[in-house]
């Protein structure tokens, strides 16, 4: 037996907050189901939960309720201190928690989710983080790679295969406050995070959603919600091929392939 590899990865900030997740894990819920259903053994890990448990027991409910009841979260943490306090929140065998870094522990789960973990790395270590990752995913498993602010207002990720390249970028603003769509720049992903300037794609792509906005003001009497649709259609009509369906739009989403706004 090959003796277990050291965690892969350092310890960071533990900042977590209740429902911080929320918004990427339904959608989570809803773009991943395909593979959660598919797969004979449900394993998903939480890799980076922080300093609580909180998102880790909030994605294996939402992920019960909404895929199937027997899926298994595994909450990974580089940090020993915080897989012990973690202990009271285990509910076996549909929650657990282990030490772990990007090398998933020796897990081979279907999904991984790790979020506000890369953005403490510098942008250089991001690529062999995914790769990593994506090495040790279950044949068709998915990585969803993302950053929010404290309170999940504004949240944007991306989904990651097993080649270990992103396929997507989800933008998912919490509309009820959002006063324009350029507040996601500071939570941008960190292999995007430092490319937001003109000429790049993630720099059109937010100039188009603040353009859409701006126009779909007059729509603003008819929610939140209104507008935002407004304004995905706008950018949609600017010939961004935009993915996913207008219901997820309503949500306030936005995803697009990412050859639109992969650096360089
Ligand atoms: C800011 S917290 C994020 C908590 C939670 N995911 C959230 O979004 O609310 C980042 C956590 O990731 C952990 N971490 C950093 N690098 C890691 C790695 N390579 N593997 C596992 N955990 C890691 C840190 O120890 C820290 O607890």
């Amino acid at each position: 037996m090959r003796p277990p590899r050291r965690p892969m990865g350092v310890v960071t900030r533990g900042t977590t907050n209740p429902n911080r997740l929320r918004r990427v894990d339904n959608w989570i819920a809803a773009s991943c189901a395909g593979v959660l259903r598919d797969a004979v053994d449900p394993l998903v890990v939480d890799l980076g939960y922080g300093a609580t448990p909180v998102t880790a027991v909030e994605l294996r409910a939402r992920l019960a309720t909404a895929v199937r009841p027997d899926v298994r979260v595994v909450g990974l943490e580089i940090d020993p201190v915080r897989v012990a306090a973690a202990g009271y929140a285990a509910d076996p065998p549909g929650l657990t928690f282990a030490r772990g870094g990007f090398e998933l522990a020796g897990l081979r789960p279907v999904l991984v989710r790790v979020f506000n973990v890369l953005r403490q790395y510098d942008e250089a270590q991001v690529a062999d983080a995914w790769r990593t990752m994506a090495d040790a995913l279950a044949p068709d498993g998915l990585i969803v790679e993302g950053t929010c602010d404290e309170l999940g207002r504004l949240a944007t990720w991306l989904l990651v295969d097993r080649t270990g390249r992103p396929r997507s970028l989800t933008l998912a603003p919490r509309l009820g406050t959002l006063e324009s769509p350029a507040a996601l720049a500071e939570r941008l992903p960190k292999a995007l995070i430092h490319h937001n300037v003109p000429g790049t794609g993630v720099h059109a792509l937010l100039r188009a959603l603040e353009d859409g906005w701006r126009d779909a003001a007059p729509y603003a009497t008819f929610g939140p919600r209104q507008r935002w649709l407004r304004t995905v259609e706008a950018v949609r009509a600017g010939g961004w091929p935009v993915l996913d369906r207008p219901a997820r739009w309503r949500l306030g989403e936005i995803t697009v392939p990412w050859p639109t706004v992969a650096p360089g």
